[in-house]
């Protein structure tokens, strides 16, 4: 990593591919703090909504994510997003704000505010990052960089199984064809398919890339 970074292992991957529980698990075995840069896109897609505002509206997006303060902090060694003083952990994953967040993540001004949060992070920590980006853009000299995929199918029935009524195909579809930073696997990734493995078969796999790079576990 470049100086003032401390370590960083990046896991990008689409929706419901698994990679929240992954990367909180080795945030945990690790003793890393888990950053979840998908939060922080949540929290201002559901802040724009709030505020009555379009999803498309990109100028009006742009304008109010400049002046309203985000601010992040750590909860049981994991990231925390408050926005405009309010704290919508408990709205993340409601509906109209799955519906909206991909869109609002296309505009470029939040995508910047969202990254810089992220690299603070890092400055202040060693971390296990997973979004869309991480590897490719956010911090491409990551330690370790991991893409974690599974099939449509799959993907589509984990989430019916939280009770998540989530269109995750569109998501897909805004997330991997933005102009600004798409879902993409970076170069240096190691992508592994979890959609026949167990979590524990993921982990394995992945302690063992890690175990390689010096890391304790
Ligand atoms: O990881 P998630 O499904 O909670 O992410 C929600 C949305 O946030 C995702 O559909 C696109 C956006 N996102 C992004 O654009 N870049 C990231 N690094 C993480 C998430």
């Amino acid at each position: 990593m470049p100086a003032g970074f401390h370590r960083v292992i990046a896991i990008d991957g689409p929706a419901a591919s698994g990679k929240s529980s992954l990367a909180r698990e080795l945030a945990r075995r690790l003793g890393f703090v888990y950053v979840n840069s998908g939060a922080i896109y949540r929290a201002i897609a559901w802040y724009v909504l709030r505020r009555g505002i379009a999803p498309d509206d990109r100028a009006c997006i742009a304008q109010r994510v400049r002046s309203v303060e985000i601010s992040c902090h750590l909860e049981n060694n994991e990231s925390r997003v408050c926005i405009g003083d309010v704290d919508p952990t408990n709205h993340l994953r409601d509906d109209p704000v799955n519906k909206a967040v991909s869109q609002v993540s296309t505009v470029s001004e939040v995508r910047d505010i969202v990254t810089e949060k992220m690299r603070n992070y890092a400055r202040a920590y060693d971390v296990v990052v997973e979004g869309r980006d991480i590897g490719s853009v956010v911090f491409p000299d990551a330690l370790c960089k991991f893409y974690i995929d599974a099939s449509p199918e799959v993907r589509f029935r984990r989430r019916a199984a939280e009770g998540q009524g989530d269109e995750i195909a569109a998501r897909d579809r805004v997330d991997s064809s933005r102009r600004a930073s798409p879902l993409t696997v970076a170069q240096d990734a190691q992508v592994i398919d979890t959609s026949d493995l167990t979590m524990e078969e993921v982990i394995a796999k992945i302690v063992e890339q890690l175990k390689r790079k010096g890391l304790p576990l």
